[in-house]
């Protein structure tokens, strides 16, 4: 496992930013089959701190366990080992709930309900004052950009998945909550309703919620955390800033012609030739250096871009890295 995990020790986050969600070597083995016979371990001892008005993300394949995660931090399912605190309250807590918002990877919303209806009705559950209702659902509908007149006369089943997402979005905002847990929100959407809601998320993180998200769409990602966390296999195999994460180093991408190979290929990485003569390859350390020597071998450049490691990249080479240790 990554050093890095550990931030929660070596990197102290100020006294004024505590932590929100705190787990520590949480557990969970689904039983399943017909006798319950057969053991699922979902998530193998997770230890993760989320501060306060931060967005996370938690990235991980298909099946890497994101969704126990988070139904083991609303105290949905209850954990098999270890422990966590949300709030600084015992996982399950039910005042907790009050505090927080979920929007569910596939939301079941009744099909023959409005939009308004349904938005109601989970008010109701919060015991939402009516008066307060009648304010915050229109509200809430232009935060998340359902038009009123969707909302008022259609039912639910003749929404758009774009829609429903959005209905759940502000069912999650209803209790006007300070931690959101969203499971997979860009899912299943198109671009402009992705932009959207990546929009939405920003302007939550606007106004001082801590955002707590799983996705395996990484560019959204990438845009939107301050933190991520990346689970394999139930297992948590990193956590930090993008910054931590990626680093600062920056890679130079560059094309040219001219010049001497051998003198190349001691300078590039991943140096490969065209046809029409031309070069390209990265470049990790500072260029100046390298164009004084392009310059005495009477090369030239054709382009010269700084490209960062991508989140893709990293994520992928975690996944092989763990591949290869297991
Ligand atoms: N209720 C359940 N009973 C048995 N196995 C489950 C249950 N829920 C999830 N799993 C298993 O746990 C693993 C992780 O699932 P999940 O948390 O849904 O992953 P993710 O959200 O990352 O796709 C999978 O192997 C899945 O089949
Ligand atoms: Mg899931």
């Amino acid at each position: 496992m990554k050093s890095i995990i550990d931030n929660q020790e070596s990197q102290p986050h100020p006294i004024d930013n505590p932590s929100v969600v705190a787990t520590f070597d949480l557990r969970k083995v689904y039983r399943s089959g017909f006798w319950l016979n057969q053991k699922v371990v979902s998530l193998k001892g997770c230890s993760l701190t989320v501060y306060r008005g931060e967005t996370f993300g938690l990235l991980g394949p298909n099946g890497a366990g994101k969704t126990t995660l988070l139904k083991l931090l609303l105290g949905i399912i209850r954990p098999t080992a270890g422990r966590g605190l949300l709030l600084g309250q015992p996982l399950g807590d039910r005042q907790i709930k009050q505090r927080i918002g979920y929007l569910p990877e596939n939301p079941y919303l009744y099909d023959y309900l409005t939009g308004w209806e349904f938005l109601e009705l989970a008010a109701g559950i919060f015991q939402i004052p009516r008066n307060v209702q009648r304010d915050r659902i229109p509200q809430l509908l232009e935060l998340v950009g359902l038009p009123l007149a969707d909302a008022r006369k259609k039912q639910m089943r003749r929404y758009s998945k774009g829609m429903l997402q959005r209905v759940g979005m502000a069912q999650a905002l209803i209790n006007d909550p300070e931690v959101i847990f969203l499971d997979e929100p860009m899912s299943g959407l198109d671009p402009l309703g992705r932009y959207q809601m990546r929009e939405i998320i920003l302007g939550l993180k606007a106004a001082g919620k801590t955002i707590f998200f799983n996705s395996h769409i990484l560019s959204e990602v990438e845009q939107i955390c301050d933190r991520i966390a990346i689970l394999s296999k139930g297992e948590l195999i990193c956590a930090g800033s993008l910054q931590e994460l990626l680093g600062s180093s920056n890679t130079y991408h560059i094309k040219g012609r001219g010049g001497d190979r051998q003198v190349l290929q001691k300078w590039l990485a991943n140096l490969a030739f065209s046809h029409d003569g031309s070069w390209q390859g990265t470049l990790q350390e500072d260029y100046y250096d390298f164009l004084d020597s392009l310059r005495l071998m009477s090369g030239q450049i054709i382009s010269l871009d700084l490209s960062r490691y991508s989140l893709e990249d990293f994520f992928i080479a975690q996944l092989e890295q763990q591949k290869h240790n297991s």
